[in-house]
């Protein structure tokens, strides 16, 4: 299939995001991922997938800062083209109790997950309202609706993205650029695998109905379907894929 849209998945070296990006470009389209400044093995990343036969481009990026999010856009915009499809996928959790939680564990969180979706969606919003299509896909959590225990600041930060989402859909569904949450249950990423085991068989996995953990592939699936014609219609919603785990 062709498809001549330009993809950017924040984050999309990770876990969930190269399996996002990967998934693009089975889908045919034309797909960048950013990658945290820190990331000393993009360039190897990059090169894996090329021998796998996947040209994707990877540009520097820290989501929680406003300058670095214009530069890695305006570098895609120049490599690729302008940026039809957005996957804030970027996150990260600093998982601890309320009680043991200080402001740096806080700030960071809300910065990577929230104030991320301000610095991302600026750089591309009036743009895809000039040229009268786009797509934001907004990557939260279960935990953002449910709570989950030890994630006071991710689930605030998840819950606020759907806040975001709802506004931002309103504000420019005339122009066909829709914006939408994803909110994915416990998927088999590094970030799920770091929790310890004990708590991940006794507390986390007899919550879901579907008796696993998700794949990425379902999620990248959605992701697709979002990003695709088909679901014009669809905007401002939150889409729950999370095994039966939290059922709204
Ligand atoms: N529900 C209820 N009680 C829980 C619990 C839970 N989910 N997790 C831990 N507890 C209880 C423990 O049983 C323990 O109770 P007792 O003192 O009575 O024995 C008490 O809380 C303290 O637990 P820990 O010894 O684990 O305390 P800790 O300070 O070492 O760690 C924690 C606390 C960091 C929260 C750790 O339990 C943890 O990592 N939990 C998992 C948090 C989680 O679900 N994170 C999701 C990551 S994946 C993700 O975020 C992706 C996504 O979007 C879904």
């Amino acid at each position: 299939m062709s498809n001549q849209r330009v993809v950017l998945v924040t984050g999309g070296m990770g876990g969930l995001g190269e399996t996002i990006s990967t998934k693009m470009v089975d889908a045919g389209y034309k797909v960048a991922v950013t990658y945290s400044p820190g990331n000393k093995t993009h360039q190897e990343w990059v090169t894996q997938m090329a021998d796998k036969g996947y040209d994707i481009v990877a540009v520097p990026c820290d989501v929680a800062d406003y300058d670095s999010c214009a530069t890695a856009v305006e570098d895609v915009r120049a490599t690729l083209g302008a940026v039809d499809v957005l996957v804030n996928n970027a996150g990260i959790t600093r998982d601890m109790t309320f009680k043991k939680m200080d402001r740096v564990n806080w700030d960071d969180v809300m910065r990577t997950n929230l104030d991320s979706l301000f610095n991302m969606s600026k750089q591309v919003a009036d743009q895809m309202v000039e040229r009268g299509w786009g797509r934001i896909i907004n990557v939260s959590s279960v935990n953002g609706s449910k709570g989950a225990f030890g994630q006071t600041n991710y689930s605030a930060a998840k819950a606020g993205v759907h806040g975001f989402t709802k506004a931002l859909a309103l504000e420019v569904a005339k122009k066909n650029v829709t914006v939408n949450t994803i909110s994915p249950g416990y998927i088999g990423t590094k970030m799920v695998t770091a929790i310890p085991k004990e708590v991940l068989d006794s507390k986390i996995l007899p919550q879901i109905p579907v008796g696993r953990l998700g794949k990425p592939e379902e999620v990248a699936g959605l992701i697709i379907y979002l990003a695709s014609e088909e679901a014009a219609f669809v905007t401002g919603a939150n889409i729950a894929i999370n095994g039966g785990q939290h059922m709204q």
